[in-house]
């Protein structure tokens, strides 16, 4: 013990950092050292947990650097959607609510709690949605629709219900030209299940649940990255080799709960590029042989969460994450069709296998859902001046990634809710979308 604080003494002794602690002011030498250890953790701008991977560390609250580069179409968004960024943008989480131990980010929402499948009491076929829609075109033939002539602000809780079920079939769902208040974003949101409020990333102000989305603005604060570097998102470049886009990934897996319906509006769009891409895990399913299904039905897996925390027991053991079971095929519970549930990011192991089977078989899984094109769709969010576009996604059944081909140069700025649902499930019974759908299945492989 007295070796490890004699270790973190001679880490901040000699610091010249304002940001930095002084170590000999506010270490209590008597505490435990998992105390010491947190109040560091808490206290640094280096060490700051409010960094995520390599970006800067950032002074918790409204930061009034922020709003100095806040692009203009989301600043009159903001302010028209009544939202008071006179003190700064965006909010910065307050360090002291962030968890530290891994203990403490496991026993968030460690629980099960009220889920209403909103899609399962849908009409299915959506007559209120689509009615009132201009047109809805789907994108290619597995995954994404777009819808034109809505605005989501204006939608009956029967047509919310009915775009539920389109997005938990279709994948994704996109809908341009919207004028849509961050507040109204969140009450859809509310209204699909529980808001999941993000510890960790900044929030638009007074609105806990809205997550700003805005690389440029952590870029712009110091973090290091650029057209060859950019693997924000990426857990361990070296095993996972992507340069020039996020990695693919399904956001929050690691809950007890994992998300369910997850909506991103972009209110600031480059001219060119910005995309993302999203893949579809009914598809990837159906992909594969039919004794192979049989194979990976009932397995489960363990996910893992995308931030780091320490161990309380050994603080200095590196870094530890959430880990949950799943299981590795789900049935949705909407649509009753079964999906693959990994994604390379934070699937970490099937359980029951060997740690090499384990890989050999993540990886292709992986492979199904990364490399074939007929289960993805590439989305341009471009929209009228003055407008800004949605993006609503099944977070189950599907994977996604964006590209960051605009380099941080124009302005993308947008805000994301994300609405978790049920405690994840294997139906037995339940069928792939093919056979749900009456598609042919071949039998060659
Ligand atoms: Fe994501």
């Amino acid at each position: 013990m007295a070796t490890n604080v004699a270790t973190i003494q001679t880490l901040k002794k000699d610091s010249k950092d304002e940001g930095d602690l002084k170590f000999d002011q506010v270490f209590d030498q008597n505490a435990p050292f998992s105390a010491q250890i947190e109040h560091l953790v808490r206290s640094d701008r280096h060490l700051s947990i409010t960094r995520a991977g390599k970006a800067p560390g950032l002074n918790p609250g409204p930061d009034p650097e922020g709003l100095k580069i806040l692009p203009e179409a989301a600043k009159k968004r903001l302010v028209e959607g009544g939202v008071d960024i006179s003190k700064g943008y965006p909010q910065v989480p307050d360090r002291a609510k962030i968890p530290v131990f891994v203990d403490e980010a496991y026993a968030i929402r460690n629980e099960d709690y009220p889920y209403i499948e909103r899609g399962a009491n849908a009409d299915p076929e959506k007559k209120s949605l689509f009615s009132a829609a201009k047109s809805v075109t789907n994108l290619t033939k597995h995954i994404g629709t777009e819808v034109t002539g809505l605005q989501l602000k204006d939608l009956t809780d029967k047509q919310k219900d009915e775009l539920a079920l389109l997005v938990e079939q279709r994948g994704v769902v996109f809908f341009r030209n919207q004028k849509l208040p961050p507040k109204v974003q969140r009450d859809l949101g509310d209204y699909w299940g529980q808001v999941e409020v993000h510890p960790q990333t900044a929030q638009v102000p007074g609105l806990p649940g809205i997550t700003v989305i805005w690389m440029d603005y952590f870029r712009q604060k110091g973090l290091d990255i650029n057209y060859k570097n950019n693997n924000f998102g990426n857990f361990d470049i070296v095993k996972f080799g992507s340069n020039g886009t996020q990695i693919w990934h399904t956001d929050l897996v690691h809950e007890h709960q994992p998300a369910g319906i997850t909506h991103l509006h972009l209110d600031s769009i480059p001219d060119v590029g910005g995309d993302t891409i999203w893949a579809s895990g009914y598809a990837a399913y159906d992909k594969l042989s039919e004794e192979f299904k049989k194979f990976l039905d009932g397995k489960k897996a363990v996910y893992v969460s995308a931030h780091s925390y320490l161990d309380r027991d050994d603080p200095l053991g590196g870094l530890k994450k959430v880990e949950r079971i799943h299981p590795l095929v789900r049935t949705h519970p909407a649509t009753g069709w079964k999906f693959l549930f990994v994604n390379r990011s934070m699937t970490k192991r099937i359980v029951g296998l060997t740690p090499v089977e384990s890989d050999l078989i993540l990886n292709y899984l992986f492979d199904v859902y990364e490399k074939n094109a007929d289960v993805q769709v590439r989305w341009n969010w471009k929209s009228d001046p003055g407008y800004g576009t949605s993006a609503i996604w099944d977070n189950r059944s599907t994977q996604h990634k964006s590209v960051w081909d605009h380099e941080g140069i124009e302005a993308r700025h947008g805000t994301r809710v994300t609405s978790l649902a049920e405690v994840p499930f294997f139906d037995p019974k339940s069928k792939s979308q093919r056979e749900a759908l009456g598609l042919p299945i071949s039998q060659e492989n």
